[in-house]
């Protein structure tokens, strides 16, 4: 279908990508998505959405700047109240596993005791579908989970590499009247440099993963679990060779659902779970990168 209207073929795709199918957004909501996935976490969970005092929504493609998703979300949910706080969090395909570490935050300090993360992204509504450089990578998905105490982080690291302009998207912006108007550049669709994000991607879940294991009394060996963000089938393959550890321990999903940005870890996770491969007391190491340009590691105990 894509090579109908670009200059690509689903050879390149799968050799440089490991890609297949991606799920697209069509006639759907991208708010149900996201409500559909929090619905079900919440009963997964065995609780009723009055139950949440928090929610943390990662995502960074939908339609509203404001208001955030994670109101939306609220509202969608029903909930009666007396209605908690609820935030949204802009870090890119990192979202899921930044707010992790949030959410682990809160529950420490007894801020909140069931916190609803969710990560929903409709990526494909910001690229340039005359661009094959990114069109061709990207999926539409959303997923979610509720934290509660005792699901403490073991360990985590996060990093910021000022690097702005090699995944950029800018929102429509309006000229006012107090200036000409000219060279005002008010709206580019997804803008990236592949090489970059992945020669960074590589190196920094590489430096990373090893150093954090290590600082958490932990080998890499004890890790069952290595949840990666799901871009590139070849940037995940170059991480776990580096790390020396099966295959086995590194699902993907990729081939099937793109990149979804920050759902992708949320779903490996959930499909992991539902097939039973994931088992209570199993420890997970998750790894995110992307636009800003982000990295994070987070391990956790099932
Ligand atoms: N079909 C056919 N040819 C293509 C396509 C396509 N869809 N896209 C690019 N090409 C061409 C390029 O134009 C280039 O042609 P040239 O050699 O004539 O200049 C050639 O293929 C090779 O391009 P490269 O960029 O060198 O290909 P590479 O092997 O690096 O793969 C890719 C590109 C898939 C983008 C890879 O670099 C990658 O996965 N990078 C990471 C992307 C990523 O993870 N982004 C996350 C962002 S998510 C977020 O933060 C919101």
């Amino acid at each position: 279908m894509l090579s109908e209207f670009l200059d690509t073929s689903d050879e390149w795709i799968t050799t440089r990508t490991g890609i297949k199918t991606r799920h697209i957004i069509t006639e759907e909501r991208f708010e149900d998505l996201a409500t559909e996935a929090a619905a079900r976490a919440i009963e997964s969970a065995g609780l009723c959405p009055d139950d949440i005092d928090y929610i943390i929504c990662s995502n960074v493609s939908n339609l509203y700047v404001t208001p955030h998703l994670s109101s939306i979300i609220m509202g969608n949910l029903g909930m009666k109240g007396p209605l908690c706080p609820t935030m949204d969090v802009n870090v890119a395909c990192l979202g899921f596993v930044q707010g992790l570490d949030l959410g682990d935050a809160l529950l420490a300090t007894g801020r909140a005791h069931n916190i609803l993360l969710v990560a929903a992204e409709e990526c494909t509504r910001f690229c340039d579908w005359t661009d094959r450089n990114c069109s061709v990578l990207f999926g539409d998905g959303a997923g979610a989970v509720v934290l509660t105490k005792g699901d403490n982080l073991i360990a985590r690291k996060f990093t910021t590499t000022p690097m702005t302009d090699v995944i950029v998207y800018k929102n429509p912006m309006e000229a006012t009247p107090f200036e000409s108007g000219e060279g005002i550049d008010t709206h580019s669709p997804l803008v990236m440099k592949g090489r970059e994000v992945f020669r960074m991607a590589v190196t920094s879940a590489a430096r990373d993963i090893a150093q954090v294991t290590a600082s958490a009394g932990l080998t890499l060996d004890d890790i069952d679990h290595f949840l990666l963000h799901q871009a590139n089938l070849r940037i995940n393959e170059a991480i776990r060779e580096n790390l020396r550890q099966p295959e086995a321990k590194f699902p993907t999903n990729v081939q099937r659902f793109g990149n979804t940005s920050s759902a992708s870890i949320p779903l490996l996770l959930d499909e992991g779970v539902h097939e039973k491969r994931i088992k209570r007391g199993d420890k997970i190491l998750m790894s995110a990168f992307g636009a800003g340009f982000v990295s994070g590691i987070a391990i956790l105990e099932y």
